[in-house]
């Protein structure tokens, strides 16, 4: 089975888990591409949901499929939450960001009653930090920023689009992407470092926030972690 077979496997499981009258958050990734295809049809065949999601790039496509949005700055709480993750260790913790989504991803998961990451096996690990580490900052600053983040003795890259431009947020932010030397220990310190930085808006590292775990395998099956 193909990475992307894989991907689709998890995308579908996950939007057959979702149930009428739902308040959905939709991630963003490749692999939360195929979930958002299935919830269209799923919808389509007569479920009725709404949603918000954490990027543009999802929600036009959504929206484009027929879902129903609510704005973003009206709720409290969403039911649940799907999305994809560069990492995730064995106890939940991830590394995420790879799409420069971080920041509004964590929102829609921290503001979750459950949140479901859906991953292909490549993504998980033993221990965090094979990944880059996606660091949201404020333009104000940026080589100050930036400077604080290297005197914490963490090197990075400010992550750029392919014809060389800088890549802007859909918060109008910059993303410093980190490439650690080793794995990390601990992820929970690097972290307090990093957030504790004035510019850093956030950081890919997520914590206790995956309720639940579906990894897709390359054989075809899929495993289940709550
Ligand atoms: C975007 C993310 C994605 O969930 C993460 O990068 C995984 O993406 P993909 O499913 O394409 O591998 O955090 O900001």
């Amino acid at each position: 089975m193909t990475l992307d077979n894989c991907k689709k496997l998890a995308g579908i499981k996950a939007a057959d888990l979702i149930e009428d009258g739902m308040l959905v958050g939709i991630g963003t990734g490749s692999t939360v591409f195929f979930f958002i295809e299935r919830l269209i049809e799923r919808c389509k065949e007569g479920l009725s949901i709404s949603a918000v999601s954490s990027s543009e790039r999802s929600t036009k496509q959504a929206k484009e499929g027929g879902i129903v949005f609510k704005d973003i700055n009206t709720i409290t709480k969403i039911d649940l939450t799907v999305d994809g993750a560069d990492e995730i260790d064995h106890t939940g913790r991830m590394i995420k960001g790879g799409g420069g989504a971080l920041l509004r991803e964590k929102i829609l998961a921290s503001t979750s009653t459950s949140t479901i990451i859906i991953v292909d096996e490549t993504k998980t690990c033993e221990k965090l930090g094979k990944q880059k580490l996606p660091v949201e900052i404020v333009p104000f600053g940026i080589d100050a920023t930036i400077y604080k983040i290297n005197q914490q003795g963490y090197k990075g890259v400010v992550r750029k689009n392919s014809d060389g431009s800088i890549y802007y947020t859909d918060n109008d932010n910059i993303i410093y992407d980190i490439y650690f030397e080793h794995l990390l220990e601990e992820p929970e310190a690097d972290h307090l470092k990093l957030i504790n930085i004035p510019g850093v808006v956030e950081t890919g590292f997520f914590f206790n926030l995956a309720k639940k775990v579906i990894i897709a395998f390359e054989d075809g099956h899929i495993e289940e972690r709550n």
